[in-house]
């Protein structure tokens, strides 16, 4: 297995809190990794934690070989980590197009520029206009972000995250609101894009459905730790799982 990140023995605590305590996970590339676990389990610090959010108190992370534990979030971006917010992370008074030009031309090293001077950058111009066919708003580019249905700001917010053209993405319930119509349309650009683009994503979702129609592998979490992870059907069979965390939903 290639070792693409690679997280070790990885601890984090707010006061005497221990939100993560002792997680250590290799995530090969191009596999679609599914994070579950009750809420306050501890997955959206781990997102902080491997893009840099936050430091961990003890513990280290690789990615592609290289350490990356005390990397500022900028420079993990370089290297090719990005991801998606739980909460919606839009500027929504900047047109859709301009959304994606700011992750567009920080990429090319042009970041802080004006907003009014944005689109006179034409291969930057393309290159997001290319990203906004990629997720099927292109014929909303002049429309404000925040005038977008809630789906397709989520669409937004994807086509953010893979603006930076990552390696590695983490969506942080990049489902969670949708209507099932729009929550499937968001899955289907989710699978297109991992085929499509050499990216790998690693998602955190409550939506069981989507979980297991999704994820090559999933990982679960409950109370700062890994419980376990493993392919679909063997995480569906796990008694440690279900008991702690599916549950009912998977003996219906
Ligand atoms: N900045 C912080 N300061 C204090 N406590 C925090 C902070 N961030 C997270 N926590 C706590 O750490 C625990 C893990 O939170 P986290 O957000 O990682 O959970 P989660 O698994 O993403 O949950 P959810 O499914 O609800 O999004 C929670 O108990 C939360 O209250
Ligand atoms: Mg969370």
């Amino acid at each position: 297995m290639t070792e693409f990140l690679k997280i070790e023995s990885v601890a984090k605590r707010f006061g005497d809190f221990a939100a993560i305590n002792g997680v250590s996970l290799t995530l090969p590339a191009d596999r679609l990794t599914a994070i579950i676990g009750p809420n306050g389990a501890g997955k959206t610090t781990l997102i902080n934690l491997a893009t840099g959010a936050l430091f961990p108190d003890s513990g280290t992370m690789h990615f592609k070989g290289e350490a990356i534990t005390r990397l500022p979030i900028h420079r993990r971006i370089h290297k090719g980590l990005s991801r998606s917010f739980q909460i919606m992370n839009i500027f929504a008074r900047l047109s859709v197009l301009q959304n994606i030009l700011v992750p567009v031309l920080s990429r090319r090293g042009r970041a802080g520029m004006p907003f009014s001077k944005m689109e006179r950058e034409q291969e930057a111009v393309t290159e997001a206009r290319r990203i906004l066919g990629e997720i099927g708003l292109l014929d909303e580019q002049n429309d404000p972000a925040g005038e977008l249905s809630h789906g397709d700001q989520r669409l937004l917010e994807l086509g953010i995250a893979i603006a930076p053209a990552p390696e590695l993405c983490f969506l942080d319930e990049p489902s969670s609101g949708l209507t099932p119509v729009e929550r499937a349309r968001v899955l289907d650009l989710i699978r297109k894009l991992s085929a499509a683009r050499h990216t790998t994503f690693v998602i955190v979702e409550h939506d069981m459905d989507v979980v297991f129609s999704l994820a090559d592998w999933i990982v679960v979490m409950n109370r700062g730790q890994v419980l376990a992870e493993g392919p679909p059907a063997e995480i569906r069979e796990n008694r440690a799982v279900r008991e702690i965390y599916l549950g009912e939903e998977l003996t219906a």
